[in-house]
C-alpha cells in the first residue's frame, strides 16, 4: 500500500476508535515506524511501505486505539528541547513541567544570594569546590527536572531522587544519552532521605492527584501511567506535605523550595508553606495554579504542617 493510502486509513481508523488528534497521532506513529521527518512523509505520498513497514504501522495503531499513550509506543518524548526515552516505569513529561524550570531559572537571576552562593557559617559546606549552587529533584521520574537543569545550569551540583529503581534506570540512561551523567548525581531513595543536607534549591514535580478524584482524572492516564508518579493518597497533598517537612530540614536559610502543582491543591499548598518566605503560584498557560515557589525563612521558625497518615 501507498503511504498517503496507509496514512488515509489510519486516521479514518483512529477516527472512529475515537483517539484524539487522529491526524497528529497517526503521523506520529508512521514517522516512528518509517524512522523519518514529517516532511519525509508529505515528500513521498507515493512511496510503497513494505509488509514489514505495513504490520508495524498496524501493531503501533492497535496499540494507541485500545489507549497507550503514543509516547510509550514510540518510546520517546520532547522536553526543554531533548528527546527523552520513556517507558511505561515513568511519567510522560508534560509541557507544563517546563514551568518548573523557568521558575528555577529566574531565581538563579534574581536572587543574589543564589548568585554568590552565600553560605552563613554555621551551614556546613557540602558543596563540591567548582559548584555555585546545589539542587536536588525530588522524584525525579524520566529525569526531565534533573536534566533540563544540568543542561541550563553547567556550574550547578545536580542530585536526583525517586523512590522507583525502574524509574531511576530511565533517568540514568537519559543523562547518559543526553551525555550528563557525569552532572548528576542518581539516589533510590524516599524524598530526601539519606540526603546530606543544605541544598540551595530543591525542586519537584511530586505525585498531587487525590484518588478522591480518580474519575476526573484522564482514563489513558489511569490506566497506563505509573500509579505511584500520578496519586499522593486520598487528598492529593500526602507527598507534598512530607516533601515541605524534609525540605525545610534539608534547604540552607533562605534556600528555595518549587514544585508543581495544581489548582486543587492550590489553597492546601499555601496553608501547609505558612512560615516559609516570599510565596509566590505561578499560573501556566492555561491561567491554572501549576508552580510554587518558597523561600526557607532566615529568621522565623516555621509552623509544622497539618500531619498526614
Ligand atoms: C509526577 S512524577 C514526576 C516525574 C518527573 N519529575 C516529571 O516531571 O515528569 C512523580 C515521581 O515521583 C516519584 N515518587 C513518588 N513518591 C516518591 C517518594 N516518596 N520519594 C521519591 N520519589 C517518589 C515517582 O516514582 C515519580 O517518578
Amino acid at each position: 500500500m501507498q503511504l498517503k493510502d496507509s496514512l488515509a486509513a489510519a486516521i479514518a481508523g483512529l477516527t472512529a476508535e475515537h483517539v484524539p488528534s487522529p491526524r497528529l497521532n497517526a503521523e506520529l506513529l508512521l514517522r516512528f515506524v518509517l524512522d523519518c521527518d514529517r516532511a519525509y512523509l508529505f515528500a513521498h505520498p507515493e512511496r510503497e511501505l513494505t509488509t514489514d513497514e505495513e504490520s508495524r504501522y498496524e501493531a503501533a495503531l492497535a496499540e494507541r486505539a485500545r489507549g497507550v499513550p503514543a509516547q510509550y509506543i514510540t518510546g520517546h518524548q520532547e522536553f526543554w528541547g531533548m528527546d527523552l526515552i520513556v517507558t511505561p516505569a515513568v511519567l510522560i513529561p508534560r509541557p507544563e513541567t517546563e514551568h518548573v524550570i523557568e521558575t528555577v531559572l529566574e531565581l538563579r537571576t534574581t536572587d543574589l544570594r543564589l548568585q554568590t552562593s552565600d553560605l552563613s557559617d554555621n551551614e556546613p559546606k557540602v558543596r563540591s569546590p567548582r559548584s555555585e549552587v546545589r539542587i536536588v529533584d525530588v522524584g525525579t521520574g524520566s529525569g526531565c527536572i534533573a536534566l533540563a537543569l544540568a543542561k541550563e545550569l553547567p556550574q550547578a551540583e545536580i542530585h536526583a531522587t525517586d523512590i522507583s529503581s525502574t524509574a531511576l534506570e530511565i533517568a540514568r540512561a537519559n543523562a547518559a544519552r543526553l551525555q550528563l551523567e557525569e552532572r548528576i548525581q542518581f539516589h533510590p531513595t524516599n524524598l530526601l532521605d539519606g540526603l546530606h543536607p543544605s541544598f540551595d534549591i530543591i525542586v519537584s514535580n511530586p505525585p498531587y492527584v487525590g484518588e478522591s478524584e480518580e474519575d476526573q482524572v484522564q482514563l489513558e492516564v489511569r490506566k497506563f501511567e505509573p500509579r505511584s508518579a500520578v496519586f499522593a493518597g486520598p487528598t492529593g497533598v500526602e507527598v507534598i506535605t512530607r516533601l515541605i517537612e524534609q525540605a525545610h530540614a534539608a534547604l540552607r536559610s533562605g534556600g528555595w523550595l518549587v514544585f508543581e502543582i495544581s489548582g486543587t491543591i492550590v489553597d492546601a499548598v499555601r496553608e501547609l508553606l505558612s512560615g516559609w518566605d516570599d510565596v509566590r503560584v505561578i499560573a501556566d498557560l492555561q491561567s491554572i495554579p501549576r508552580v510554587v515557589r518558597a523561600r526557607k525563612s532566615t529568621t522565623r521558625p516555621v509552623a509544622t504542617p497539618t500531619q498526614h497518615p
